[in-house]
């Protein structure tokens, strides 16, 4: 089991990974005093395969476990499942020190996240993150939110969870494209911090994600772990260096937006998002390639073909990137392999390009 402390402004907490470690990690971190009622909202194909371990492993620490099960997909973080999860709270009773649990994937811990923010003006949060993609990034650094017709985590909030569980053993019936939707966040660790990763990356050409070896796997997503503690340790609230972790999430978000949010995944999106953002770095003069990027490609399965999606669309949906702050578009670009670096970029042309070259990659 590995451990790591995320030290925030508002909030340490510890963030664990291991095999198999949910109860230990349960006794060692959240409280030996059984509470009044305890709550989980979890994502329903981690409840068809976890539910009745979740349950019972929550049922040591309170009589009364109440759960909710988030319909799979994107557009759970809405509105409409916030309130529904806020009135499931509220309508069963719950307090100022009641926890939530939730367990799931990115989507499930965006929108519990801000359900926890925001029932009482917030309850103590324990993230059980099930995906690779939410093990080595959604589940850390208090980024919560839903999305609006208008865009992507447009309604949100800063909050901190009490800790994270990163459990291994979710990972069993985790499908094959989720695997790869998760190495995307982590080849970005690579490209804006640390060369290693790239290296470590490489066990995923081996295709059989499932028999993975489980220390090389869980070192691997303790080293992710530790970049994103260490970036939001400096930087909670976004001002600075946070920025970095969206290499590539202006394309991807816009790409995200014009395919409905349903054809495409993030991380398939941010893959593409980052291949663009190298092609917008490489155009803005700094002598960069794809290279590092690149060899994973035919690990990806695109759903959406280069026809269905619109240049056009894709630009005018980066104006609505909610990190905009005046009229121009900010990228953040590399100007050398973990080098990243913040740029405004006023010539459309090379956005244009950089678009077109991530839609080309559909293919
Ligand atoms: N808050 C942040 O800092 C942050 C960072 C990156 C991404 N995100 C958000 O995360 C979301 C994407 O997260 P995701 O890729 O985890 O997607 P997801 O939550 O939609 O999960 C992907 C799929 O895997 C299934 N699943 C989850 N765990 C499983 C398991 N153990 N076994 C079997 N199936 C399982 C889900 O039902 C779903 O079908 C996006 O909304 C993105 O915006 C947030």
């Amino acid at each position: 089991m590995h451990s790591h402390e995320v030290n925030t402004q508002s909030q340490s907490y510890h963030a664990i990974v291991g095999f198999d470690i949910l109860k230990e990690s349960l006794y060692k971190f959240i409280s030996g005093t059984k509470h009044d009622k305890l709550f989980l909202l979890v994502d329903e194909n981690v409840f068809q395969h976890h539910g009745d371990n979740l349950i019972q492993t929550l049922q040591n620490f309170s009589d009364h476990v109440l759960h909710l099960i988030i319909p799979e997909g994107e557009s759970s973080k809405s509105v409409k499942f916030w309130e529904k999860a806020v009135s499931f709270l509220l309508s069963n009773g719950v307090r100022r020190n009641t926890p939530l649990f939730v367990a799931g994937g990115g989507v499930t811990g965006d929108l519990g996240g801000f359900v926890a923010a925001s029932v009482l003006r917030g309850i103590p949060l324990i993230h059980i993150p099930t995906t690779l993609l939410a093990m080595v990034d959604s589940s850390i650094g208090g980024k919560t939110g839903i999305n609006h017709q208008t865009g992507k985590n447009l309604i949100g909030a800063f909050y901190q969870p009490r800790a994270v569980i990163a459990d291994t053993r979710f990972l069993i019936s985790l499908p094959q494209r989720e695997w790869v939707n998760g190495l995307s966040e982590i080849l970005k660790y690579g490209a804006i911090r640390d060369a290693e990763i790239f290296d470590n990356a490489a066990v995923f050409f081996s295709k059989d994600y499932h028999s993975l070896d489980q220390e090389k796997l869980i070192t691997l997503i303790h080293k992710c772990i530790k970049i994103k503690a260490e970036i939001v340790a400096q930087d909670e609230f976004e001002s600075g260096v946070r920025a970095f972790l969206n290499f590539g999430h202006t394309f991807a978000h816009a790409l995200e937006k014009a395919c409905d949010f349903n054809t495409i995944s993030h991380g398939e999106a941010v893959y593409l998002g980052m291949l663009a953002a190298l092609k917008l770095s490489d155009l803005c003069g700094y002598s960069i390639t794809g290279q590092y990027i690149e060899p994973y490609k035919p690990l990806y399965q695109f759903r959406v073909k280069p026809g269905e999606v619109l240049s056009e669309d894709i630009y005018s949906y980066m104006f609505q990137d909610k990190k905009r702050t005046d009229e121009h578009l900010k990228f953040v670009l590399l100007e050398d392999w973990q080098s990243p670096v913040v740029k405004t970029v006023i010539n459309k042309e090379h956005i244009k390009e950089a678009i077109d070259l991530m839609i080309i990659q559909l293919n």
